[in-house]
């Protein structure tokens, strides 16, 4: 797993940013896998910026989120899908039959599953998948004990994330309970992942992922056996790293 350590949120975006638009600009068919959340926003907002200034077209580019909440219309101020077209891609010229969430209202949820499955292999396979990563160790809504063997399926919503993402709702009862996710072999069979994570409040996560232990009760572990993983952090996610570095460096001395 390579570090990449930045001093600051902006800086953690723009690092990502370019990494994502040197590889658009090769200008073949791309399979760019999308997180949401508040981590990737400044991401958004540097392509946006870039897209602005005539650098970088999507045309050929498919786009496959991570996930969605079940019974949340793509009209929901809350969705995934109302965020992508809100903070990406009404600013993009990502053609819209070439951007994949998964709809977390379809009446069979498990045919929805399968047929997301089949759209990422149509898709020729993630080549690039941005991640962020829950306090609990979730990634997409891959809740702590998730088969590390899964594929896109329905989950429950642990009550640490809803809570986590009450912020965005009303009220917390009326963050969904369950919701649609890429399953944890679906996220790492992506070719590359860009996992990015910023602020104190990862510091203890982003430790536990880098100790190395491997286990299903804290699903970005997995992360650890990729084959082509970069971590893009700000200072203040790094910082129980360093200060565990810097004790043992004392110690040692
Ligand atoms: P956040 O969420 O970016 O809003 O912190 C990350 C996640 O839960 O995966």
């Amino acid at each position: 797993m390579k570090i990449i350590a930045c001093k600051d949120y902006k800086e953690m975006s723009q690092t990502a940013a370019k990494e994502i638009i040197a590889l658009v600009k090769k200008g073949t068919p791309f399979t760019l896998g999308l997180a949401t959340g508040s981590t990737p926003e400044g991401v958004y907002r540097e392509l946006v910026d870039d897209f602005n200034q005539g650098q970088t077209s999507y045309s050929h580019v498919t786009s496959v989120n991570l996930d969605e909440y079940v019974g949340l219309s793509k009209s929901d101020l809350n969705s995934y899908h109302y965020y992508m077209q809100a903070k990406l891609f009404q600013y993009i010229d990502l053609p819209s039959d070439q951007q994949l969430i998964p709809d977390g209202t379809a009446q069979d949820l498990e045919a929805e599953c399968e047929n997301y499955e089949q759209n990422i292999l149509k898709s020729g396979g993630v080549d690039l998948q941005i991640l962020g990563i829950g306090h609990n160790g979730h990634i997409g809504f891959n809740e702590p004990g998730t088969s590390f063997t899964s594929r896109t399926h329905v989950v429950e919503l642990a009550e640490k994330t809803r809570k986590a993402n009450a912020r965005f709702f009303p009220s917390i009862d009326q963050v969904p309970t369950k919701a649609v996710t890429m399953g944890i072999a679906t996220i790492m069979e992506s070719k590359r992942i860009l996992l990015l994570v910023s602020g104190k409040s990862k510091a203890d996560t982003i430790a536990r992922l880098l100790n190395g232990t491997v286990e299903e009760s804290f699903p970005a572990s997995i992360l650890n056996l990729h084959a082509d993983v970069t971590v893009i952090a700000d200072e203040e996610a790094l910082s129980t790293i360093n200060e565990n570095k810097m004790k043992k460096s004392y110690s040692i001395g």
